[in-house]
């Protein structure tokens, strides 16, 4: 496996100092317990507050540090050709749904920014879908034209506000860019207080329909939110439903009369998307990300950087990526997220997933969602995002074909992946056989073997590793691990074993 440059990490996060938040010690009592402190869990959480709600968020890693904070941060309603999409699959009705709750999803972020007075680079900034084939432009006419039945006011050009020649653009007004992790962590901290509580570096171990226990003890609650990008372990049998994706992202330098000044979006293939941003020492940045490849596919991924970067300086003049880093998101099988019950009203977990890559401005919705339906008020959005709209019947028999189809890959790749923990280079790493079992080795820069299980504790699906991010991860439902087997993405819920080894010499 080819040994390439360590990590320089995710812009967002790297710029975001750690907000504090304690980690839970000890058992308490809430109205509704929040599972993961991404926008959707902290959203929902503020919302449920500002109703009298007692609430406590549960964050296993950092909060605003997931998905989230390693998405490109563009807050709008224009989600590409989505509205087309929907019109096409599931009627108008379904297109102006969806686009209202996205628009009602913007606004909320924006008003809780002014309202809590959240420091993290808010911005107006117009959001561009725009295409370079005549092909892309007659499929831009057909959204402009979804835009305008769905009620937003979109307008059609030939001038994409790029530096590069398109064949049409769709251009939405009145949309915002922002910093992620600060938006998340600000509006995190005027959570705890009052009976509330944000805790972090707290991993939910279970749940049930009391409430869900950490490996520090309980909290009560009769309402559960399992905001945890895809819910967990076999919840609704949502990783069933809904396929990763995972891209490539880049932070880097542009001169500032370089720097987009619009939040674009390729129509045609290979997809890129794009913003600016100004850093706080002030120089120019190009946020960009590209096409899909699968999870844990180390020359894909490569690729998937080589192209990303070779089009940041040809069209942007873009120096050397500052920082690289993978981001992941699931598309719904039917084209709509799905928001609400995982199962039966009132004692099942309420989830929100299946953002297919727009999960800010739909996370914002999903959390009005959620909080309206545990707290036993109407949504006006619910009917359409029904979380609990495919049978568990239909359900448990592709669960179950999903665990014969992992069993298969394990056995098929291991004989393509065997080889020994010596060859592998300090920086490298690779799915080793040993004792029979697949097992994933990452050698550090400093030459020692990091041994883990490379079956995912989801499924057992065989990982695959992730150069850029190093990590271990699972293509079949999306699951990540760090190199030391801890849990970094779900639908997993429990570590990769370790695995202990001879430290042998690298060849
Ligand atoms: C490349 C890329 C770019 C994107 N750019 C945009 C964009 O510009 N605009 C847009 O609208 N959308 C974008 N998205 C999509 C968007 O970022 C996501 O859909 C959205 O952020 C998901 O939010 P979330 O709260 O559901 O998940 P997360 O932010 O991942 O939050 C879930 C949290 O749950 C925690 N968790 C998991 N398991 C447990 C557990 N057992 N116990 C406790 N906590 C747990 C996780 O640690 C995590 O912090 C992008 C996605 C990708 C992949
Ligand atoms: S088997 Fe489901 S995420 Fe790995």
């Amino acid at each position: 496996m080819p040994n390439t440059t360590p990590a320089d990490g995710c812009y967002w996060t790297r710029t975001a100092p750690h907000h504090p938040f304690p980690t839970h010690t000890s058992p308490i009592e809430v109205d509704v317990a929040i599972v993961g402190g991404g926008i959707v869990g902290v959203i929902a959480a503020r919302l449920l507050k500002d109703r009298g709600q007692r609430v406590a968020v549960v964050e296993a890693c950092g909060v605003g540090r997931g998905v989230t904070g390693r998405s490109t941060a563009k807050v709008t309603a224009q989600h590409a050709l989505v509205l087309s999409r929907i019109e096409d699959r599931h009627g108008q009705d379904a297109a102006r749904c969806y686009a209202e709750a996205n628009r009602a999803g913007v606004a909320l972020i924006a008003e809780l920014v002014g309202r809590h007075g959240i420091a993290c680079a808010f911005e107006p900034a117009p959001a561009v879908v725009y295409a370079t084939s005549a092909d892309g432009a007659e499929r831009i006419r057909a959204e402009a034209a979804a835009a305008r039945r769905a009620g937003l006011a979109m307008e059609l050009s030939e001038d994409a506000g790029l530096p590069y020649s398109v064949t049409s653009a769709l251009r939405l007004d009145g949309q915002f860019q922002f910093h992620p992790v600060h938006f998340v962590t600000g509006l995190a901290a005027t959570i705890p207080g009052d009976g509330s509580h944000v805790f972090e570096q707290t991993r939910v171990v279970s749940w049930d329909e009391q409430g869900i226990e950490t490996a520090q003890g309980r909290i009560s609650a009769p309402r559960v939110i399992m905001a945890t990008h895809l819910p967990l372990g076999q919840v609704g049998q949502f990783h069933a439903h809904n396929a990763p994706h995972m891209h490539a992202i880049i932070a880097a330098s542009v001169a500032p009369e370089r720097a987009p000044h619009v939040m674009a979006i390729s129509a045609d293939e290979p997809k890129r998307s794009v913003r600016g941003h100004v850093a706080a020492d002030g120089a120019a940045m190009l946020i960009a990300t590209g096409p899909t490849f699968k999870h844990g596919d180390a020359e894909e991924e490569a690729k998937a950087f080589a192209d990303l970067e070779k089009f940041a300086v040809e069209h942007f003049g873009a120096g050397e990526p500052i920082y690289r880093w993978t981001n992941e998101d699931y598309t719904p099988r039917d084209g709509l997220p799905y928001v609400g019950w995982a199962g039966g009203a009132g004692d099942s977990p309420l989830v929100a997933t299946g953002f297919d890559a727009w999960g800010i401005s739909n996370g914002a919705a999903a959390a009005t969602i959620l909080a309206d339906l545990a707290t036993d008020r109407d949504n006006p959005w619910a009917g359409l995002f029904d979380a609990s709209r495919h049978s568990a019947k239909g359900l448990g028999t592709m669960a179950a074909e999903g665990l014969e189809v992992a069993k298969d890959l394990v056995a098929g790749h291991l004989d393509s992946h065997s080889g020994k923990a010596g060859e592998i280079d300090p920086g490298g790493a690779a799915i080793v056989e040993i004792d029979g079992r697949a097992t994933g080795i990452y050698r550090d820069p400093a030459g020692r073997a990091h041994a883990v299980s490379a079956v995912c504790t989801h499924m057992g699906c065989l990982l695959g590793w992730n150069p850029v991010d190093r990590s271990w991860d699972c293509s079949c439902h999306g699951s990540r691990f760090a190199i030391d087997g801890a849990v970094l993405h779900g639908p997993a819920i429990e570590p990769l074993a370790p695995v202990r080894i001879e430290q042998e010499e690298p060849a």
